[in-house]
């Protein structure tokens, strides 16, 4: 899509943007410049998956292209990158007729499917070898799209294959989905092309773990979760679930072109990339005969853990398009294309017992003992079953067989009973009035699926909140993780957060397993986490609904921890994605003394609660920047010189990528320095340039 030359000439561009959206010195001429470097960008962000900027460069660019539009509005062009995001709710998703209809696909398990098929293809065709492409098949929801006079027009779903829900405002907010593609260099004026809605698999698990989070069930795999994401009313949430597209097939174009892209689907699939779709191609192989096709299959389902997204299958589909059109297709599917199913992800296996856990706020969670099953590389024995109202609808009993599935890395849930195969001997599972840890009544607050324990200092909900505060994404105290945790606990060694600091480590040395290297390790790490940043303290504390992000953007708000105490809901609700559940949420924390008292024992312990906010620069300095320093500096000690990159906002990086902005160079300097000549976005300093650029910002 993009040559090297076109590559180079891009990135200094947005070099030379960057700096005037810096000094504020953009203007409407260089409107069309800012959007070709955005969609270059986008490009490499959505399609290649190798961005050359950061977030951060990207968003300062795309807020100069608005505010420049918002000021000439009748400049707009509906391709202008900053036309995906739409305000406002969808009402309706209109029904609308596909240009030619969307068939599904026959099924194929095992090799002999797959010969039967490659025999009547062959009878059918009258050759004796057949050139196939092979493709995964990938698990989502599948779109028809339309481009008109180069422009998207509008994007549905399958529907019933007849017709669909017109869904184009949704569609805009997939960065992979191109708002322009340059058809008309093909010949085309009209085209509809196919492919498939994904969410890809770390997106998913992060949504999963959102809804996990509230009790909810989470979705059930990938596809369902990229369905239901394109019905969503709120396209600003659409844009927030990440959705990814690829485009695997041309179903329609006008006007007749004799155009050679065409001929084969290989072709149309590179003219798609080559007009900056996401359409497979590393993942695509064109064979001679079935027996290279079965092999492929087979290669491919050995790497299907290791993809970033879920497939089901792998698409195996005759070459040519004219042979296509001789084979034809029934009412059914195509009789030029075959789906090859991978295993299912599901076992059975057979409900024992179902155990109440607490969590860290209490909430009760029923988790179904089964006799344990390996599935997709684990063996799974603990189910969760996530809340009263999931167990009533699916009428779970104790004893009962159970479909169980596990979609690539998402927690295994359980699918159905098999009421079949009931003897009559289950028996209800029956929930608990009180808590199985504290004793405490539980309550159902109104319009919560859960059951709660709401007393604070329940054991459990205070183990859970200790380890809550320990972990990778909070404090990340480096081997307290939670079986630590709950020893020490149950030793008296800590009965709260501040305990972390105040822990016997003369008594865990005489324990059993703690040698005199761990312990002077945990020691260590204890002692690091008071200087962790503030983010990572608020998200440690489990303020209800504050996960990550939210924590970030009321560390950025504050310049001290208790200065939250005086924020009321509407200063809060007034910060970037704080709603009414979150702003009342933390509203309430900070009027509980329990809470205050607990912020202000942290501190006298030693824990940072001053935010960064004021010794970070704001706007000019190396927020998001890349670093790396290669060969002997000789004005700067390199350690300082790395302190003060990080200090000023930038990363270190330990290799040379794509993802490294500046090089600095001292003397003999060797591979790296090759490597990074490669490299067109990456700037090459030397020592005086580096210091020269520290001064500047
Ligand atoms: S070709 C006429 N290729 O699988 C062409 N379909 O189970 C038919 N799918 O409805 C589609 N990956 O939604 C094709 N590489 C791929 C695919 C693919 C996923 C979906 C598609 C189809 C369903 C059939």
């Amino acid at each position: 899509m993009y040559s090297s030359d076109q590559t180079h000439r891009l990135q200094k561009l947005t070099t030379t943007l960057l700096a005037q959206a810096r000094e504020k010195a953009l203007d409407k001429a260089i409107m069309e410049d800012l959007r070709e470097v955005l969609r270059f960008h986008e490009y490499r962000y959505a399609i290649l998956n190798d961005p050359l900027i950061s977030d951060f460069e990207y968003d300062t660019l795309y807020k100069a292209l608005e505010k420049i539009e918002q000021e000439f509005p009748g400049l707009i062009s509906p391709d202008s990158p900053t036309q995906r995001v739409a305000s406002g709710l969808t009402k309706e998703f209109p029904t609308v007729q596909h240009l030619v209809p969307m068939l599904s696909l026959e099924n194929s398990y095992n090799e002999e499917d797959l010969l039967d098929w490659d025999r009547k293809a062959r009878e059918l065709t009258g050759l004796e070898e057949l050139d196939y492409c092979i493709e995964p098949k990938f698990d989502g929801a599948s779109i028809s799209l339309i481009y008109e006079n180069d422009r998207l027009l509008r994007g549905v779903t399958r529907g019933d294959g007849v017709a669909g829900d017109e869904i184009t405002t949704n569609i805009r907010q997939i960065r992979s989905v191109p708002l322009s593609a340059a058809f008309s260099r093909y010949g085309i004026q009209l085209i509809e092309i196919r492919g498939e809605v994904l969410m890809n698999k770390s997106n998913f698990a992060k949504y999963n773990a959102q809804l996990a989070e509230q009790n909810i069930p989470p979705l059930a795999n990938p596809r369902n979760a990229a369905a239901g994401s394109l019905r969503i009313k709120d396209p600003k949430e659409v844009s927030r679930r990440n959705l990814e597209a690829f485009l695997y097939h041309v179903s329609y174009f006008t006007p007749a072109t004799d155009n050679l892209a065409l001929t084969t689907h290989s072709g149309s699939l590179k003219m798609l990339w080559d007009l900056g779709f996401r359409s497979p191609q590393k993942e695509l192989r064109t064979v001679k005969g079935i027996r290279a096709v079965i092999d492929y299959c087979h290669d491919f389902e050995a790497q299907r853990d290791g993809l970033p997204y879920e497939i089901d299958g792998m698409v195996i589909k005759v070459d040519s398009i004219a042979l296509q059109e001789k084979m034809g297709m029934t009412t059914h599917h195509p009789r030029w294309a075959i789906a090859f199913k991978f295993k299912a992800r599901q076992a059975t296996s057979v409900l024992r017992k179902v155990e109440f856990q607490v969590g860290r706020t209490g909430s009760i969670t029923p988790v179904a003992k089964i006799d344990p099953v390996p599935l997709s590389g684990v063996t799974v024995g603990s189910v969760s079953l996530f809340n009263e109202d999931v167990v009533r609808e699916k009428d779970l009993r104790i004893g009962d067989h159970v479909l169980v599935e596990r979609a690539g890395d998402v927690i295994p849930y359980i699918v159905k009973p098999l009421a079949e195969l009931r003897t009559g001997k289950e028996t209800a599972i029956v929930f608990p009035t009180h808590c199985p840890v504290c004793g405490d009544k539980l309550v159902k607050p109104e319009g919560e699926a859960v059951w709660r324990c709401v007393n604070l200092n329940c054991p459990a909900q205070v183990v859970e909140r200790i380890i809550h505060f320990a972990s990778k994404d909070a404090m990340d105290i480096r081997s307290f993780g939670e079986a630590n945790v709950r020893k020490f606990y149950d030793l008296g060694f800590l009965t709260d957060i501040p305990g972390i600091y105040r822990l016997p480590f003369d008594k865990i040395r005489q324990l059993e397993g703690f040698g005199e290297k761990s312990v002077h390790n945990l020691a260590a790490a204890v002692d690091a986490s008071r200087q962790q940043p503030l983010h990572r303290l608020i998200f440690g504390l489990g303020i209800r609904y504050v996960g990550e992000t939210t924590a970030k953007v009321l560390a950025a708000a504050v310049g001290h921890l208790t200065d939250l105490a005086g924020y009321s809901i509407e200063d809060l609700q007034a910060l970037e994605d704080v709603g009414p559940k979150v702003a009342t949420s933390v509203y309430q924390f900070f009027r509980n003394p329990d809470n205050l008292h607990l912020v202000k024992e942290l501190e006298s312990l030693g824990l940072a609660l001053k935010s960064g906010k004021s010794t970070t620069v704001a706007e000019g300095n190396l927020n998001g920047q890349t670093f790396l320093f290669t060969g002997t500096l000789s004005r700067l000690k390199r350690s300082e010189a790395e302190e003060s990159v990080e200090r000023n906002g930038g990363k270190i990086l330990s290799g040379v990528s794509s993802k490294l902005n500046y090089l600095v160079v001292g003397e003999d300097a060797g591979s790296k320095l090759e490597k990074a000549k490669k490299i067109p976005s990456i700037h090459i300093l030397t020592e005086d340039e580096f210091i020269k650029l520290l001064a500047e910002r």
